[in-house]
């Protein structure tokens, strides 16, 4: 399974990258908008610190704009991946862009029916949004489920990118599920390492070094 961070914030990817498991960024245009520095500056800088797939959104809403669009955030570097929004001009761009061999991650999917329309037009990633699902009371989980089933009903490429996850039990339902990926806000992915019997355990080893005072104890 792979793990993702969900920000555009350069500092909080430099930080988390340092431990080597970050295996990619999705950006979208409000998480842009938090950063002061140009967007696609940002999205440069994104690049060269994550070596693995970095999502960077268009905000034309038709198949032209799109494609204009998503070319040039193509140059930005190989790893970038284009998201395009899982409406029928969104899903017509992913085609132009699948033949001009960029990736495209469809976003805002919130249906089975969106997902197999995602993945028939070629997307390399869809990503539906679980919180955005739990905010309004239904079940997100239930929809990645649902669409793990349909994809291997049929054997769809495209990876399931589980998206506006607000916890780690998310990302824990995810990899039960078998989600391709998680792309998790900074916050959780500190708080899915952490565990309280870690840090009290991790206490008394020590100090039960501490106390022992062996000559020779220490490796
Ligand atoms: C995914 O690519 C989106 O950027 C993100 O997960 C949206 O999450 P939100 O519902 O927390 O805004």
């Amino acid at each position: 399974m792979k793990f993702f961070l969900d920000t555009a914030n350069v500092e909080e990817i430099r930080e988390l990258a340092e431990l080597g498991l970050v295996d990619g960024i999705t950006t979208n245009p409000s998480l842009l908008a938090k950063e002061p520095a140009p967007d696609r500056e940002i999205l440069e800088q994104i690049c060269a610190i994550v070596p693995g797939p970095v999502s960077g959104e268009v905000v034309s809403t038709d198949a032209a704009g799109m494609v204009r669009e998503g070319r040039e955030l193509a140059k930005i570097a190989p790893n970038i991946v284009v998201k395009c929004p899982l409406i029928a001009e969104g899903l017509k761009a992913v085609r132009t862009l699948k033949e001009d061999g960029i990736r495209v991650n469809v976003t805002l999917c919130f249906s089975v029916p969106q997902a197999i329309f995602a993945a028939k037009a070629g997307a390399y990633i869809v990503s539906p949004f679980v919180g955005r699902l739990d905010d309004i009371g239904t079940d997100g989980m239930s929809l990645i489920r649902d669409i793990r089933q349909v994809y291997q009903n049929y054997d769809f490429e495209t990876q399931i990118l589980v998206a506006s996850i607000r916890g780690p039990l998310h990302v824990i339902e995810a990899a039960r599920i078998g989600a391709d990926i998680a792309t998790i806000p900074g916050k959780v992915y500190k708080a899915l390492l952490k565990h309280p019997l870690t840090d009290i355990g991790l206490e008394r080893f020590l100090e039960d070094h501490r106390k022992a005072q062996k000559v020779g104890a220490a490796v």
